[in-house]
């Protein structure tokens, strides 16, 4: 919502995995509000990352609220795992087979905050009537499963629609946007409506990782 603060989560993925609890103290040193951990399965997505021991260890080094984003296929099998792993909230895929009504449950049974994610091409209609029992909408403006890729910008429509609608209905749901955002392309994402702000590369990318932060908040 406008005046909302912007919340910054950089993306563990696009950061020096031989030198991880030093990155992560780095991005949180720099003002980051929480860490965006990409769980793939090499199905969802033709990519693999990383999975619980990864999450279990990031916990272990940070206080920092772990922003988790399911790409798996069968999320519902593994939101207790990632949960007890230290995950603060689960995002998981419209695009999935498994209903989201049921995912959200299930996402509510293990305690954490619950998190909808769309790919470019999928409609947030359906996103609608579920508003209410979501803590956060994140909307992909790149093709789930590769960090580095460019932004596209005609998802923003999708950000002013949820945005409308949550301001309609008096939902308090955070808009996330996740794939390309950088200095450049962050502006047009808050100006639509996000609230929360993924960066891999170009915040791991950057030397000032503090200035980057500052740049994408619009500061
Ligand atoms: C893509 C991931 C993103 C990715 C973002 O599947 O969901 O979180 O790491 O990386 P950049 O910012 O480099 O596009
Ligand atoms: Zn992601």
């Amino acid at each position: 919502m406008a005046g909302d603060p912007i919340l910054i989560a950089p993306s563990l993925l696009a950061s020096d995995f031989s030198r991880l609890a030093e990155e992560i103290h780095r991005v949180e040193e720099a003002g980051a509000d929480a860490l965006h951990l990409d769980i793939m399965d090499g199905h969802f997505v033709p990519n693999l990352s990383y999975g619980l021991p990864v999450v279990e260890a990031v916990r272990r080094v940070t206080s920092l609220k772990l922003d988790t984003h399911l790409m798996l296929s069968d999320p519902a099998r593994y939101l207790r795992a990632f949960r007890d792993a230290g995950a603060d909230s689960l995002t998981v895929h419209l695009e999935v087979e498994t209903p989201v009504e049921d995912l959200i449950a299930g996402i509510g049974e293990v305690g954490a905050e619950c998190g909808v994610a769309v790919n470019p091409a999928t409609p947030v209609l359906p996103l609608r009537p579920l508003l209410g029992s979501l803590d956060l909408v994140l909307v992909m403006s790149v093709e789930p499963g590769f960090g580095g890729q460019s932004f596209r910008p005609e998802v923003l429509d999708k950000v002013r629609q949820v945005r409308s609608w949550a301001a309609a209905d008096g939902a308090e749901v955070v808009i996330e946007m996740d794939g390309g955002i950088g200095p450049a392309t962050a502006e047009a994402c808050r100006a639509a409506g996000a609230t929360m702000l993924v960066s891999g590369s170009a915040l791991f990318g950057a030397p000032d990782a503090a200035g980057v932060i500052a740049s994408l908040r619009g500061g």
